[in-house]
């Protein structure tokens, strides 16, 4: 079966509420099982994997979620290409509440996460190139279908990957900023490198949530899960008609 696009939605994003005729997948693979059932059905017209990357019910955690299970078993099914939703918190000026991103840049600040296909003793050793994190032409794809879909989006920025689950210092972001990341976010990696790794396109579509600590207009402002939601459920909005004309691009 050939999956034209897999998307995995990230906190606040369950499904995709497009997607018919739906086959529900639940692939073991070499590395566990992913974070729950791979819906696969038809999306404009296209075949389309969906996986919730912490879970339908939102029951992983950042650090606990098997990345390498999800990306393997969106392989398997026949994905080359995958789409990460990723909601994440804004840190410089272009980048505030509801924005949409395609950012072209990543710094990891994760630790202790299986981050490799080569874990394993006996693995094969790899150092795949990862200077561009996300691959320039899905990327290039998503920018051009949001343009073509009326969707504004940011094209460019750094992500930073951080720990979690608990959201960062106002000094974390500080640091953050002054090593150039515009966005913060808990699960853009390892899940980009192990993408890399594995051979599929990656490309981020970043939802921004809130401001990060200490970066909004409101210095000491207190960031709620609800006010969350509800950036990430209005950014939404325009997403069904981006995701279509990445499909038909
Ligand atoms: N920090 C890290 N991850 C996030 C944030 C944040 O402010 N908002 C949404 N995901």
């Amino acid at each position: 079966m050939t999956i034209e696009l897999a998307v995995i939605g990230g906190t606040g994003v369950y499904a995709l509420g497009e997607l018919a005729d739906v086959e529900t997948h639940q692939p073991v693979t070499p590395y566990g099982a992913p974070s729950g059932p791979v819906r696969a059905g038809t999306y404009a017209g296209r075949r389309v994997a969906f996986l919730a990357r912490h879970g339908e019910g939102h029951s992983l955690p950042p650090h606990r979620i098997n990345y390498r299970a999800n990306l393997a078993a969106l392989k398997a099914l026949g994905a080359t290409r995958v789409l990460a939703l990723n909601t994440v918190g804004g840190i410089t000026e272009r980048f505030g509440p509801r924005v949409l991103a395609c950012p072209e840049q990543l710094i990891d600040y994760t630790w202790g996460r299986i981050s490799t296909l080569c874990e394993e003793p006996g693995s094969e050793v790899l150092h795949v190139d990862f200077g561009d994190p996300y691959t320039p032409s899905l990327r290039r794809q998503v920018v051009a279908a949001a343009a073509q879909a009326g969707v504004a989006l940011v094209d460019g920025g750094c992500y930073g990957a951080t720990q979690g689950p608990r959201l960062e210092t106002r000094a974390e972001i500080a640091r953050m900023r002054h090593d150039g990341c515009d966005l913060v976010g808990m699960t853009g990696m390892p899940e980009a490198g192990l993408a890399r790794e594995l051979g599929l396109d990656y490309a981020c579509l970043a939802i921004v949530a809130n401001w990060a600590a200490g970066a909004g207009p409101e210095v000491d402002e207190v960031i709620t899960l609800q006010d969350v939601l509800d950036n990430v459920s209005a950014a939404m909005a325009g997403v069904p008609e981006l995701l279509r004309r990445v499909l038909a691009g």
